[in-house]
């Protein structure tokens, strides 16, 4: 962050004095205005619900370009991340450490994340602590805020060691806690993992194995897989990411601050939006119900959203939906599903808001979600526990971001202010004169 030559000035139409505020430069993307000295000197607040246009914090991890629809994590295009940046957790090393790994860095990365993926075996009595039909999300929340009671050994904030050892915990163990999640909700005894294979081939054994057959490995649907995982890695500062950051400014510890993260991706605006977006198209049912389903989008008064479609920053197209969509041709060719009613339906729908000036004139374009429900469904993966692996993924994001934000000197707690429009002071009566 360098400072601008420019300065902005606030002036007021009443003659109060006016304000001159610094300009900081970004690498890329908009400057901002810093407007810290704003209320000690004019005792006023900006007013910004959702943040529209309010930058939270500085931070090198990952940028969004919306309207040119790109998206980089340490400065690499997503596009070549997904197909030539190697295996996800190349792509953790990536956000947590801001450089790829050479050969001995990844061995090295791979072997300290594999040798920490087991959960401490108490863990099991919180699951079996939930009903059978819980949702995945509210389990997650539970267990992972529960790792806190677990390992004591790392939850010094001020010391990076054990920042450091609490995040490859984090992403070592999320993908046990799905999976447990997953085993528990259908009655299957939970399935430990495995060290000799890769993250997300694990990930999928202890999904789909049993102690009567093991999971056979398809490469191609392990590699849908950890796509999925590296498009949904970090991105910039969302709600879940804001809800993290949040968390941790005021000391809490990391598990906890993992653990709200979740209960914000849970959203159906947010990460719910993939489990939303295939349950529409289950009640859709049809190519012939389109027209119909889309007038009541148009509707305002129906409450009816195209889920899948539209996204706060990306206004012409969401880079991850490109490269999610062409998996799921991949994986859908791989299993012969190319004719699956759902993903016809899918096409269908998205062709016809391509072309309909309602979507086009508000620049809402298929998101991520809109294409990953389909390949997580073909996957096998239960609809319900789709945002669990949205979480399993951003959990780097989240972790590497908390981190970045723990070691900023100027990190201070988060703390909005707001426009009260409620009552001005007034006396309590007595109850019999009220
Ligand atoms: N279906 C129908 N209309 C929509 C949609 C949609 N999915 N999204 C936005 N609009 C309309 C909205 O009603 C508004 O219309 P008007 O100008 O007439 O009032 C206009 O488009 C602008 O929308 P907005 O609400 O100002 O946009 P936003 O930036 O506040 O919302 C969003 C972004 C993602 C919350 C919203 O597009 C949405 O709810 N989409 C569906 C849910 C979804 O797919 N979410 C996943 C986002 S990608 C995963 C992630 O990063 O978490």
């Amino acid at each position: 962050m360098t400072n601008s030559e420019i300065k902005a000035t606030l002036s007021f139409s009443d003659g109060s004095p006016s304000l001159e505020m610094p300009i900081y430069k970004g690498t890329v993307g908009p400057d901002v205005i810093d407007i810290r000295k704003l209320y000690a000197t004019t005792g006023m607040f900006t007013y910004d619900p959702g943040f529209m246009s309010t930058a939270a914090c500085n931070s090198s991890i990952t940028y969004i370009d919306g309207d040119k629809g790109e998206l980089l994590y340490r400065g690499y295009p997503i596009e070549q991340l997904a197909v030539n940046g190697g295996d996800f957790l190349e792509t953790c090393y990536l956000l947590l450490n801001g450089e790829l790994p050479n050969a001995v860095e990844k061995e090295k990365f791979v072997a300290t994340v594999t040798n920490h993926t087991m959960v401490h075996e108490q863990m099991q009595f919180f699951f079996r602590g939930f009903r059978r039909d819980a949702h995945p999300m509210s389990v997650l929340v539970g267990t992972v805020g529960a790792l806190a009671s677990f390992y004591h050994d790392s939850l010094d904030i001020n010391d990076p060691h054990h920042r450091e050892v609490s995040a490859i915990r984090l992403i070592a163990k999320m993908p046990t806690l799905v999976a447990m999640a997953y085993k528990y909700s259908i009655g299957q005894p939970f399935v430990y993992p495995r060290n000799d294979l890769s993250y997300s081939a694990n990930f999928m054994h202890m999904m789909f194995s049993t102690p009567c057959a093991p999971y056979k490995t398809n490469e191609v649907l392990v590699r849908a897989l950890d796509r999925i995982l590296i498009l949904h890695a970090d991105h910039e500062q969302n709600a879940s990411t804001s809800t993290v950051r949040l968390a941790g400014s005021s000391g809490a510890n990391p598990f906890a601050c993992i653990a709200a993260g979740i209960a914000c991706l849970w959203g159906p605006a947010h990460g719910g939006a993939n489990e939303a977006a295939l349950s529409m198209l289950e009640e859709i049912g049809s190519v012939d119900h389109i027209p119909e389903f889309i007038r009541q989008v148009k509707d305002k008064n129906s409450g009816v959203k195209l889920m899948g479609f539209g996204h706060r920053v990306y206004k012409n197209y969401d880079p991850r939906a490109k490269l999610m969509r062409e998996t799921c041709y991949e994986v859908l060719q791989e299993l012969g599903l190319q004719d699956d009613p759902l993903f016809k339906l899918a096409m269908a729908l998205e062709k016809i808001a391509l072309e309909d000036e309602y979507f086009v004139s508000r620049k809402l374009y298929p998101n991520v979600d809109f294409y990953s429900g389909i390949v997580q469904r073909a996957l096998g993966i239960p609809t319900s526990l789709f945002t669990g692996i949205f979480a399993l993924a951003r959990t780097v994001g989240w972790i590497a971001q908390w981190k970045e934000m723990i070691s900023d000197p100027e990190q201070k707690i988060g703390r909005p202010r707001q426009l009260f429009v409620g009552s001005q002071t007034r006396d309590v009566q007595p109850i019999e004169k009220r």
